[in-house]
């Protein structure tokens, strides 16, 4: 089992570093006084004008000058105000190392800021639990359960065709208004799973509550825990976000649980990495990304996965999908590269899809995860097998069949597929309160590839 450590907030510090802003440029702050005890990634405190303190995060140096970012607004820092930097004991700055959250198991439906703060209005949280460092390294590769079982998503088309097991990661690639909220909606209401944590990363501020009680509903919301950053925050506490989410995540993980993790986006914490590297001073490479945003997000990806294998044998899952947004279905910029490079599958959602009233709106034949077809049963994977040939070969024909210009009689398979194609598209059609195990997806698969003749 995991030791428990004292919360850091009982750790003292043995003295308190004092030093000056010395310039503030766009979204950074220039720090004398910092030398020699501080490091990249502490966190300092800067006061204002009028005496608040605002938290900032040291991202570089320049000589020796430390460059802060703040975790608020700059409005009342200036020139000459001053900033404090809290020296622990080796062992305690390494426990406190990048931050860490106190979570709580009662965080569990309810709707938090990056910092572990309520901001849904149903009032304080539970004092205590359990400390996590925010930037936590995965467990060690070696060490790590294997994937778990088949893990059932409540959605047909991806149970069938991107079928998950537990612990397994796969990046959710869509565009704008094409249904990802809503998806990831039912994931959380409907995925067999103990915890849903769910991230979100910049989103406008209205569509936070629209996902909450829209999309989740009190259902899905009881068994979630929700991390908020929105759009107007700033970037250190979009990037905050992921990894207060994934922090959670890991906390109900630990204890053996199975954990499903949902984000929306990696795009924008990514942006909000490309913000802080570039105002730290990095130079911009890929499509302005600095290098530095190519090596975190793996950092971050790895750690959804399984944890380690408790005493007891077993041992808790994170099963992840992470949004990617692909505008003008550009699936080639660097983001949803690094990502589908770093997961185990792929879900595309498409405009065409959607607009034919087809929800959720995944291209089946573009979708992929890296774990099928060894978790299904030979049975199952011929039936899949079976429809995604006739559906590939309806993306062939289909404009010839519209138009009028096919003739039946011709091709075997082609008729065929004209014949059950719209018994698989209705099996891939699902209303956001409806539900659908693994089971009762293939056998509605099952049902589709025998009706032919009757569509
Ligand atoms: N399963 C579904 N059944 C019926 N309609 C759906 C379904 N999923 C999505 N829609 C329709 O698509 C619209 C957009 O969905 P949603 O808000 O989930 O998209 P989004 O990708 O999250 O958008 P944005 O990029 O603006 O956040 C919904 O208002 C709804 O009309
Ligand atoms: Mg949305």
């Amino acid at each position: 089992m995991r030791k428990v450590v004292a919360t850091p907030f009982h750790d003292t510090p043995v003295g308190v570093l004092e030093g000056r802003v010395t310039g503030l440029t766009g979204l950074s702050v220039s720090l004398n006084g910092m030398r020699d005890f501080t490091g990249v990634g502490d966190r300092v405190s800067i006061f204002g004008l009028d005496g608040r303190e605002t938290d900032a995060e040291i991202v570089a140096f320049r000589g020796d000058t430390a460059i802060a970012m703040p975790f608020g607004g700059l409005e009342g820092i200036g020139s000459g105000c001053r900033a404090t930097f809290r020296l622990f004991d080796q062992e305690q700055r390494k426990r406190r190392a990048g931050g860490t959250l106190i979570v709580n198991n009662a965080w569990q439906g309810r709707v938090l800021d990056p910092m572990g703060r309520p901001i849904d209005g149903k009032g304080p949280l539970p004092p205590g639990g359990d400390p996590r460092r925010l930037h936590a390294s995965p467990p060690e590769a070696a060490l790590r359960a294997r994937l778990g079982p088949r893990i059932d998503l409540g959605v047909r088309v991806l149970n069938l065709f991107t079928t998950c097991r537990e612990g397994q990661r796969l990046g959710l690639f869509a565009g704008s208004g094409i249904g990802k909220s809503t998806l990831m909606g039912m994931l959380a209401r409907n995925t067999d799973c103990d915890v849903a944590v769910i991230a979100l990363v910049g989103e406008r501020g209205r569509e936070v509550r629209e996902f909450v009680e829209d999309d989740l509903g009190p259902q899905g919301l009881a068994k979630s825990v929700v991390i908020v950053a929105t759009s107007d925050s700033s970037p250190l506490m979009r990037r905050e976000a992921a990894y207060a989410a994934m922090a959670v995540a890991e906390h109900f993980r630990d204890q053996g649980k199975s954990v499903l993790m949902l984000m929306d986006s990696v795009t924008r914490f990514c942006q909000a990495l490309r913000e802080i590297g570039l105002s730290s001073g990095e130079p911009p490479a890929t499509r302005g990304y600095p290098p530095s945003v190519f090596a975190e997000l793996p950092r971050l990806l790895e750690r959804a996965g399984p944890g380690l294998v408790n005493p007891d044998g077993k041992a808790g899952q994170i099963t992840a999908m992470f949004s990617v947004l692909v505008e003008g279905d550009d699936h080639n910029e660097p983001v949803a590269d690094a990502v589908r490079g770093i997961l185990d599958g792929h879900v595309v959602l498409e405009r065409k899809i959607a607009e034919s009233g087809r929800y959720p709106a995944v291209n089946v034949l573009r979708s992929l995860s890296r774990t099928v077809p060894g978790c299904n049963s030979p049975e199952e994977n011929a039936l899949v097998q079976e429809a995604r040939a006739d559906l590939s070969i309806w993306e062939d024909i289909q404009d010839m069949v519209r138009l009028g210009a096919y003739r039946a009689g011709n091709d075997p398979t082609a008729d065929q597929a004209i014949r059950v194609i719209p018994s698989i598209e209705a099996v891939m059609k699902q209303s956001r309160g409806e539900a659908a195990t693994i089971a009762e997806s293939f056998d509605a698969l099952r049902g589709a590839l025998s009706s032919s003749g009757q569509a």
